[in-house]
């Protein structure tokens, strides 16, 4: 072919090979960095993080282990005692079996508690619905909440995170979107797997969710769409009492996959970076939100919900706009701003680089003071949102 033909190549053609350039570089890239056979693991808490996450002094800790009782930890040379996620939820069930009230140290749904689905929203791109996502769902998981993570984007950034490969590892389908299909869907159970995280299961994402899309206009327009909005709350009912906690990271956009979460949601959380331009489009989501949930409202739907929050993201206590923003929206909407906002960190977006969570890295790889901080700001969050859980269920 001459220089002329390749210049008027046709652009899907490119847009192909441009694709399956990236596709082959990613694959290899992720080969060298884990090879096939590995898989992500968590890593390994120091005796003093363990202590904090079961709600127990690190002294009790030690005697136990020194009486024998429970798990032994890993010894580090310097005799420092290293515990695994698996150890910690060894000790939980241990410790609960004693505990002085029930719940103590399994702090997830009793008789008669409902499960808890929480939505994480917002259709404005890159407002840390992911990142707020996947450090809840773990937090909850370490603390001892039977958790289910739902990737509803097609972009998978939830499910590369937890270290499934989208392009790769999901050939034949295993999105949620399999059990929401409105043609001979699959039960729900076919497409959760477990993670490297107990306690922690995951329904991973890829782009085949935006088949969602696509499909329910045509059911609704054949007229067997059914109640459309009802489709990821029916799949998770098939699987109500192995769960605590959902959680659903939902796509930057209000389509029907993202309307369907809203209907299934018992929570809410709408995340918002401080910034001028975001609370405009945040504006125009809430109208729209609101609009849509209407149209469902009067097909017989049932609206009500436990709670909804706006949680504050990338948030830098030094920038003044930023600061009048977020006074502004505490005073507009009171109480519904979670106190607690998440700090913008480079530990955060590093961690990310590498897909891992702040939870997942480990520490001496940051200056500690960085770390302590954004680590101390998630906590705060997710803790913030791990009580307004237990006030649902009646407690505190
Ligand atoms: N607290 C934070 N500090 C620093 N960087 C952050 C923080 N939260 C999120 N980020 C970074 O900001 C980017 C966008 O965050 P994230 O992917 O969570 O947003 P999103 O709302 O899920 O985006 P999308 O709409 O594309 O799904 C990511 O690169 C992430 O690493
Ligand atoms: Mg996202």
């Amino acid at each position: 072919m001459s220089d002329g033909a390749s210049n008027h190549q046709d652009l899907n053609e490119v847009i192909r090979q441009h694709s399956e350039a990236l596709a082959a570089q990613l694959h290899s890239q992720r080969e060298s960095l884990f090879p096939p056979d590995a898989s992500k693991q968590m890593r390994k808490f120091m005796s003093g993080e363990a202590a904090a996450l079961l709600g127990v002094n690190d002294s009790y800790l030690r005697k136990l282990h020194l009486d024998g009782k429970g798990p032994s930890p890993e010894l580090t040379p310097g005799n420092r005692r290293l515990y695994s996620a698996h150890d910690i939820q060894a000790l939980r069930e241990l410790l609960e079996k004693t505990a002085r009230k029930p719940g103590d140290y399994l702090p997830g749904r009793r008789e008669g508690d409902h499960l808890q689905i929480i939505g994480v929203m917002n259709f404005k791109g890159g407002s840390g619905k992911t990142t707020t996502s996947a450090h809840l769902a773990q937090r909850l998981a370490l603390l001892g909440y039977r958790v289910l993570a739902i990737d509803l984007d097609p972009q998978a950034s939830l499910t590369a995170l937890h270290g499934v490969q989208p392009e790769f590892d999901l050939e034949d389908g295993g999105t949620l979107y399999d059990a929401i299909r409105y043609d001979d869907p699959e039960p729900i159970r076919s497409v959760i797997r477990p993670t490297y995280i107990p306690n922690l299961d995951l329904i991973p994402g890829n782009l085949e969710l935006m088949e969602f899309e696509h499909d329910t206009p045509r059911a609704l327009s054949q007229g067997n769409a059914g109640l459309f909005f009802f489709r990821v709350r029916e799949a998770l009912a098939q699987v109500d009492e192995d769960y605590d906690v959902v959680v659903i990271d939902c796509p930057p956009q209000l389509g029907f996959l993202t309307m369907s979460a809203l209907s299934a949601s018992t929570g809410v959380l709408v995340t918002i970076h401080p910034e001028m331009l975001d609370v405009m489009s945040m504006s125009q989501f809430l109208r729209m939100t609101a609009d849509l949930m209407d149209v469902i409202a009067e097909s017989g739907a049932d609206m009500s919900h436990d709670w909804m929050r706006y949680v504050l993201t990338r948030y830098e206590p030094s920038d003044a706009p930023q600061n009048r923003i977020v006074a502004f929206l505490r005073t507009m909407y009171g109480d519904t701003v979670l106190n607690a906002p998440m700090l913008k960190s480079t530990a955060i977006s590093d961690a990310g680089l590498t897909k891992q969570t702040l939870y997942e890295v480990e520490r001496s790889a940051f200056t500690r003071s960085t770390y302590d901080r954004a680590v101390e700001s998630l906590n705060a969050v997710n803790d913030e949102i791990a009580d307004l859980i237990q006030k649902t269920w009646g407690r505190s």
